[in-house]
């Protein structure tokens, strides 16, 4: 009871634990609930510090399903063949920003699986073209690994955020969600490309994902400390019917929130969403996650008639107030705990400033 307060008091005065503490302080989570009201409210005090009040709208166009990988987790993935496949036109894409952009989104986020029917240079002209019609916005992409030198071309048409979860931050982990082709010291090198260019990057995993061990979640932790992202986005592990992981429970919305928790007290700066992911398994989960320390909610700007076949895992939410049409609706829910949706394009900004 006593360590865990004190472990809470050391991690907002280091931003840091060793793997021992971490997994101590995690696993006594569960049980003691005092503990995790101090944390929740520790988070919660850093979070206000740094951002006020403010919660960032992200808006997520999910340009296409089609996906080369075959992640065992993944609803998108290649052979899931009861997957009803689409990619969207430059057009079409170009049509979702002008409706986000009336709506009051500044940050448009392109999330796709790792379709390479577009080219390098296909993505760069709808870059450009986002760039060029909108020079106040940022763009985030979320299009998986790729060389270096498209994350560059891509940057030098005018994307300026790149998301790209890490997953596990234990290599024996990642091989029994991955399959072979897929590497774990290639998705690390992405993450290291990105930063180096410039990207403020976001990296992120699963909470509750097959097999993983309150040990790999401590790693996890230990890399994000070392890898200083701009962005970190976590959500729990849901089942989907059509993968090999269909009959695995579902990650825990609390330990999802306690690690929210944590993560906003080792990087105060940090922009972490409230996931769809925690909106899906709990009904107030959006309102807990901004609660428990996260700053940003990233509602769905993909066309009506797509937006159910995006489908990372089952049930996902996608008419409630997580769809950018139902802006208000996410204001008033907001406004109910406390906080007011902002319309700036809040990019990570570092230091002691904070962006009150
Ligand atoms: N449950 C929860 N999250 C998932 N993702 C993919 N499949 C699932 C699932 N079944 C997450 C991955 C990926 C992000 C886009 O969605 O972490 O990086």
């Amino acid at each position: 009871m006593q360590t865990l307060t004190l472990l809470i008091e050391k991690l907002k005065k280091n931003r840091i634990l060793s793997e021992t503490e971490f997994i101590t302080l995690l696993d006594g989570l569960k049980e003691d609930t005092k503990a995790a009201a101090m944390l929740q409210q520790e988070a919660q005090k850093t979070a206000l510090e740094h951002f006020g009040n403010a919660v960032y709208i992200r808006g997520l166009i999910e340009f296409t399903n089609f996906c080369r990988n075959d992640c065992f987790y993944c609803g998108i993935r290649k052979s899931n063949f009861e997957a009803v496949r689409y990619h969207l036109s430059k057009d079409a894409i170009m049509e979702c920003c002008r409706i986000g952009y009336d709506l009051g989104f500044r940050t448009f986020v392109l999330q796709g699986g790792e379709d390479m029917s577009y080219s390098d240079q296909a993505m760069y002209e709808i870059i450009s073209t986002i760039r060029q019609a909108y020079p106040d916005c940022a763009i985030t992409l979320s299009a998986g690994e790729r060389d270096k030198e498209t994350y560059q071309l891509w940057f030098d048409a005018g994307a300026n955020r790149y998301l790209l979860r890490h997953e596990t931050a234990d290599p024996e982990h990642y091989r029994k969600l991955h399959p072979p082709r897929m590497r774990y010291e290639h998705r690390i090198q992405c993450l290291k490309d990105l930063k180096s260019i410039g990207y403020q990057t976001g990296t992120g995993f699963m909470i509750g994902s097959p097999f993983q061990t309150t040990a790999q979640l401590a790693q996890d932790l230990k890399f994000i400390h070392e890898l200083q992202p701009e962005m970190i986005g976590i959500g729990p592990f849901i089942p989907h019917v059509d993968t090999p992981f269909k009959n695995q429970p579902a990650g825990s919305a609390e330990r999802t929130l306690h690690l929210i928790s944590i993560l906003r007290l080792m990087r105060p700066e940090a922009l972490i969403p409230s996931t769809t992911a925690l909106g899906t398994i709990h009904p107030e989960g959006r309102e807990l996650g901004i609660l428990a320390g996260a700053n940003v909610v990233m509602p769905n700007l993909s066309p009506l008639d797509v937006r159910k076949n995006y489908l990372l895992y089952n049930d996902k939410i996608c008419t409630g107030e997580e769809a950018a049409e139902s802006i208000e609706k996410l204001k008033e829910k907001m406004s109910r705990i406390g906080y007011r949706i902002v319309t700036d394009r809040g990019d990570y900004r570092k230091g002691d400033d904070c962006h009150v």
